[in-house]
């Protein structure tokens, strides 16, 4: 199967109060008023009716990634071939439908039990995308959202499931030391591509599913001013800094991470290499950023 992008993600939250403000105060992200309503926060990023939708529930949480496929023939050819790998998936009923803005769509579980939802047909909105925090736009065009970073128990287990069964590509296996200590665990990611030139939209950390649901997501700017401002926005408001400003050694970007009101991070960066796949071959790091990123963990 052919998945061209990530489409979405979806997130629970007790207080949605708190993302409207992080959303609107510190991301930049343009409330979608004609799809919120009191317990669900519909947030765009670009021409698309949503790229966020929060929903009020009984946890702070990252509940689903949606991804995009190109139209209902790459649609009905996706569900083929999970039905062949023995892969059970869900039909969207036409309440999911209607609240994802798409003419069709699947859930399913990948191995570890991540929550994953296919469609097709995303719509846009009418108006146009306006930040309130004056972004000039966030590089989505052609490339989707941005990337989710998945925890996998097994990482060869839903490694080989991304792969083999939703057809991704490998960009690049990361495996570094935890700390100084010559006796240090290894920490082991693999980074994977989809149909758009953005170097990874999925990596699998080698670790249990946090409380959180996820490791991070990440959105892209256009330039390092986007980035700076954003970290004052980040400071001002006074959300944890999970990560200090960095360049990634195999995407190139440059970004710091901070924390979300669900608890899972949000990686805010720019200049994220966009590869060309014909040229490419599989990469291997030893190091996860050429300078910065010096992670503290959460404080709660
Ligand atoms: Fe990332």
């Amino acid at each position: 199967m052919k998945i061209q992008s990530l489409s979405y993600v979806l997130i629970e939250t007790t207080d949605l109060q708190e993302w409207a403000d992080y959303a609107h105060n510190v991301v930049g992200l343009m409330r979608n008023d004609s799809l919120s309503d009191e317990n669900n926060l519909y947030l765009r990023m670009d021409d698309k009716s949503f790229r966020f939708h929060v929903t009020t529930g009984q946890a702070k949480r990252f509940i689903a990634a949606g991804f995009n496929l190109k139209d209902q023939a790459a649609f009905e050819q996706a569900k083929g071939e999970l039905s062949n790998a023995n892969i059970s998936f869900e039909d969207f009923t036409e309440e999911m439908i209607q609240a994802r803005c798409v003419t069709a769509g699947i859930s399913l579980q990948d191995p570890a039990g991540n929550l994953l939802e296919l469609s097709y047909g995303a719509l846009d909105d009418q108006e146009p995308f306006l930040s309130p925090q004056d972004i000039k736009g966030f590089v989505t065009k052609g490339l989707g959202f941005g990337h989710v970073v998945f925890a996998a128990p097994d990482l060869e287990l839903s490694h080989s499931f991304y792969i083999n069964v939703l057809g991704f590509g490998d960009s690049d296996y990361m495996n570094f030391p935890m700390g100084p200590a010559p006796d240090a665990p290894e920490i082991k990611l693999n980074f994977m591509h989809c149909d758009n030139p953005r170097h990874h939209t999925v990596a699998l950390f080698e670790s249990p599913i946090p409380p959180s649901g996820l490791i991070h997501t990440m959105v892209e700017v256009n330039n390092i001013d986007e980035v700076g401002y954003g970290l004052d926005r980040a400071m001002q408001n006074k959300i944890h800094i999970s990560s200090s400003l960095g360049r990634h050694s195999n995407d190139m970007m440059v970004s710091f991470y901070m924390q979300t009101p669900s608890g899972f991070d949000l990686e805010f960066g720019y200049d994220g290499w966009q590869v060309d796949w014909s040229t490419f071959t599989k990469q291997e790091s030893k190091i996860p950023s050429f300078w910065g990123h010096a992670f503290s963990p959460p404080e709660n």
